[in-house]
């Protein structure tokens, strides 16, 4: 799998099959956003020429990799219509098997957003400042185990969406679904931490489009789940909280403006 040397577009730097499924998704988007095959079939991209832009107008993000934005703008709201293009997108990424282990609080109230806030717990209470002025926040929840009606309502919607054109197919693709989740159930024994690596993946691609979007997206880990999970009654629901994503417009004043840290290349990558 090869990468491209595109300094400007994220999705250039992506294997050739995350590119691919990374255009899949474009009918999710508006016109004129991610990456596109153009009329003359040859890769045009819309988002590198937004980042181009955005480069040289120094208004957004440069060339250099820039730290995530710790403190978003109280004042400015993310349009419905951006919110809803994310949340499609969201929607759209996949999981394992088609697992799809999530459900989504989308934090937007004053009032949600100070339960939340509040109840991050002691040791957090830094967090709850970026919650605050953060437009949306989304607490990433994951199922805690896979019952049977869940698989249930998987096959039924694949079912109702015809996800396979015949019969046999989504058959057997049921029944290789079913031996995956028992696999991670009984030998492995690992279905929770296999339905959250789900959740990671959910979250960074959302960072991605939120990026695209021109929303900053935080993930904040410094939380206490079960302080979390209690104040919104999630439990009840057989969901934990995973991760939470706050989403905004960075406070200028306070984004870091010191170099981002990171191993040199020769420690990363292995070139076999
Ligand atoms: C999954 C994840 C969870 C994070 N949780 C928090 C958090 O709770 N609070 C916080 O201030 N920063 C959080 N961060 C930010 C990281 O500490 C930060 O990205 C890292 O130190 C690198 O700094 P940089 O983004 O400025 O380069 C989180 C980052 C990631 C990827």
């Amino acid at each position: 799998m090869g990468t491209s040397s595109c300094w400007i577009c994220p999705t250039h730097r992506l294997p050739v099959p995350v590119r691919s499924w990374w255009r899949s998704r474009r009918p999710e988007w508006e016109r004129g956003i991610g990456c596109s095959t153009t009329p003359a079939g040859r890769w045009g991209c819309g988002l590198r020429r937004r980042w181009e832009w955005r480069a040289r107008a120094g208004c957004w993000r440069s060339r250099r990799p820039k730290h995530l934005s710790r403190y978003f703008d109280g004042s400015k709201t993310i349009p419905d219509e951006t919110l809803q293009q994310l949340l499609r997108f969201l929607r759209s990424a996949p999981t394992s098997t088609n697992i799809q282990p999530n459900h989504f609080y989308v934090v937007s109230t004053q009032e949600v957003k100070e339960r939340l806030a509040a109840n991050l717990g002691e040791r957090f209470q830094d967090n709850a400042e970026k919650i605050l002025n953060a437009s949306h926040t989304i607490i990433l929840t994951t199922r805690v185990d896979v019952p049977e009606h869940h698989l249930e309502a998987v096959f039924a919607k694949e079912r109702a969406d015809g996800r396979f054109a015949d019969e046999a197919k989504q058959e057997r693709w049921e029944s290789m679904t079913r031996d995956f989740v028992s696999l991670r159930k009984y030998s492995y024994k690992d279905t929770y931490h296999w339905m959250e690596k789900q959740t990671y993946m959910v979250m960074g691609l959302t960072m991605m489009a939120a990026a695209e979007l021109g929303v900053e997206a935080m993930p904040l880990e410094g939380f206490d789940p079960i302080s979390v999970d209690k104040a919104f009654n999630i439990r009840a629901t057989g969901y934990t909280t995973t991760v939470l994503l706050a989403l905004g417009y960075p406070d200028e004043a306070k984004q870091y403006k010191t170099p981002v840290s990171r191993f040199e290349p020769e420690r990363l990558f292995t070139f076999a």
